[in-house]
């Protein structure tokens, strides 16, 4: 029987469907470890409600040993009460013929309620992940509402555009995924990201050393990777979601122990200028996390033209996105 004090998390968009792969490896101690108690506190707009009673019941009957409490909620103060994690998933999906501004303002006012009620109600030290699309710019918003919480404390996801550029290299070259290192996100998440092969290693020796079709690298992988989201929904008819949940997991995991030697995890933070990129910006970088559970961006990272000018077209995107929404930042 453990003795720790259960750790508070919140999800939000908790009864979609990335909240439904993403509930029950938390509850199972994926993320915080077998002897962390855990209590959930899932958010749902009041028509998602009812459906998140039956996501309940199910985390109920997987009679998870570690989760001590279960609350369902449509109110930020509840849902945001005193956590130590909060994963902002919940958001309004693109509708047809609507352009991305278009669902960067949709969305704005979501973000700046959740963020006020993160800044009246969670710790002060809660860590933020934003998975909720546009994902940098809504972590922006939502920061910029939460004074009282340290801005470095909200990121936003990049991992599965990680993920996804390490399998697309690990199948290139026939070697596990696990050969693949030091793979960095720049940018935004969308199809302006950069995924950095110049930088990547395989078993130790230089990526591009091993997969030498550097055509490949600089074309048909770059936008492999950026385009992925949208074969997943022609593929299986709805976007991503398991992988899109497992990513969470893993950002959280990475950003609460230190990164394993050599290795880098992408994670879009407020940029503090590094490389050029405009200070505030969610901008996602190669990070690494020390055993405080604080990240910082690597620096020093040699990049090549054609890498800077693919890291600032990112940086761009996220100024127009910032513009899009200056109204509302406060
Ligand atoms: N960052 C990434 O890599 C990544 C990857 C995949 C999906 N996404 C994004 O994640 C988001 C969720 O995807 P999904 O497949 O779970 O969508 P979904 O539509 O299945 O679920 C979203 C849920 O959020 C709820 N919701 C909406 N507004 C809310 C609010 N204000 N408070 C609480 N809940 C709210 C909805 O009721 C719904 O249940 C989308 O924006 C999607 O684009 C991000």
């Amino acid at each position: 029987m453990t003795t720790k004090n259960p750790i508070k998390v919140a999800v939000t968009g908790a009864a979609g469907n990335i909240g439904y792969s993403l509930l029950f490896p938390l509850a199972a101690g994926q993320v915080f470890g077998p002897d962390q108690p855990i209590e959930l506190q899932l958010l749902e707009i009041p028509q998602g409600l009812q459906a998140l009673e039956g996501v309940k019941m199910e985390l109920l009957d997987s009679a998870f040993s570690l989760v001590t409490n279960i609350t369902c909620t449509s109110d930020g103060d509840e849902g945001f009460g005193d956590v130590d994690y909060a994963f902002l998933v919940g958001s309004k999906p693109r509708g047809p013929g609507m352009e991305r501004a278009d669902l960067i303002r949709e969305n704005g006012p979501i973000f700046v309620g959740q963020g006020q009620a993160i800044d009246r109600s969670a710790k002060e030290n809660v860590k933020v992940i934003v998975v909720g699309n546009p994902c940098n710019t809504n972590c922006l918003i939502a920061q910029h509402q939460a004074k009282r919480v340290n801005p470095r404390n909200f990121t936003a996801m990049t991992r599965l555009d990680q993920n996804r550029a390490k399998a697309q290299l690990a199948l290139k070259a026939g070697v596990p995924v696990s050969e693949v290192s030091r793979l960095a996100i720049w940018g935004n998440h969308s199809p302006t990201m950069y995924p950095d092969f110049e930088n990547a290693m395989i078993g130790g020796q230089a990526l591009t050393d091993v997969i030498t079709d550097h055509e490949w690298l600089k074309s048909d992988f770059i936008k492999t990777v950026q385009q992925r989201g949208k074969a997943i929904i022609t593929a299986r008819g709805k976007s991503s979601a398991a992988s899109a949940a497992w990513a969470a997991i893993d950002h959280a995991i990475s950003w609460s122990r230190p990164t394993p030697a050599g290795e880098w995890v992408s994670m879009a933070v407020p940029s503090d200028g590094s490389y050029g990129i405009p200070e505030g910006l969610i901008y996602s970088f190669p990070c690494t996390v020390n055993a405080e559970g604080e990240y910082n961006i690597v620096p020093d990272v040699a990049l090549s033209s054609f890498a800077k000018e693919k890291a600032m077209a990112s940086a761009e995107e996220l100024l127009a996105e910032r513009d899009a929404v200056k109204d509302i930042l406060g």
